[in-house]
């Protein structure tokens, strides 16, 4: 079973380190970012998108998390491993529990991460009390919107920017252990790591998070659909892909 530790990643936002996180969906690349010293490695439903072909997250299966988390733990001794919980499971509380549950079980992972808004508070809550361990998803959170027009920053206005505030503290008082905030503003990515106590991972969220994930296959700078606009291009001026992990791994643990 995995040596990774929880305690690890609370020390790096306690030391000020970066944390630094990468989608993984098998056991090569797992291996090798496992390897690299990555200190999280997600599942990710990206998974929907990056490895089956499909316009978005909205149905990648159960079967399918479970399958991809179980090779990536079969390569993976060191980095803590979060496997996404799919759309599917997070429709109610009972799902979502026998589904996270699941992927626990069967894939030895470590940690759940759950897709947020302020109408399945309910269900994280269902979670924790029955001792899921999760990271929340909060602010673009592609499983829960249909809209292309939904691809965009949040927290610019002072309603949502209050909104997702409310959101993160009532999530910490239930007893998340975790926050990924995607594409919030720089300004309420600061606001949030000031008033939350749990680590913050951000995506296209700005420098100011405890620690940085990104989708693979994006560093690659291949992707079956386009590549997010979010995606720092700075890593692609640079030819080789270990170089551009390197660099990733640097800038995030070095620059907080
Ligand atoms: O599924 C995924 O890859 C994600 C990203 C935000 C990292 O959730």
């Amino acid at each position: 079973m995995a040596r990774a530790s929880f305690q690890k990643i609370k020390l790096l936002k306690k030391k000020n380190i970066g944390i630094v996180a990468i989608t993984a969906y098998d056991a090569s690349f797992a291996r090798y970012f496992d390897e690299l010293g990555f200190d999280i490695i997600l599942i990710g439903d990206s998974l929907g998108e990056v490895i089956k072909g499909q316009k978005n997250t909205h149905n990648v299966s159960l079967e399918n998390m479970i399958y991809h988390s179980q090779s990536v733990r079969r390569a993976v001794k060191n980095s803590y491993l979060i496997s996404d919980l799919p759309r599917e499971s997070s429709l109610n509380k009972l799902t979502a529990y026998k589904h996270a549950k699941k992927i626990l079980n069967e894939c030895r992972v470590n940690m759940i991460k759950i897709e947020c808004n302020k109408k399945n508070i309910d269900v994280v809550e269902h979670l924790v009390k029955n001792k899921i361990p999760i990271c929340c998803h909060l602010g673009l959170t592609p499983q829960l919107i249909s809209q292309k027009n939904s691809f965009r920053k949040y927290g610019k206005s002072p309603k949502e920017f209050s909104s997702i505030i409310k959101i993160a503290q009532t999530i910490q008082e239930i007893g998340v252990k975790m926050i990924l905030i995607e594409c919030v503003t720089d300004l309420l990515a600061k606001e949030l790591r000031k008033i939350i106590n749990v680590p913050i991972i951000g995506i296209g969220s700005g420098k100011s998070c405890d620690g940085q994930i990104l989708v693979s296959y994006d560093i690659l700078g291949i992707s079956y659909n386009s590549i997010p606009k979010i995606v720092e291009k700075k890593y692609f001026k640079i030819k080789d892909f270990e170089s551009r992990v390197k660099k990733y791994i640097y800038n995030t643990k070095n620059f907080l």
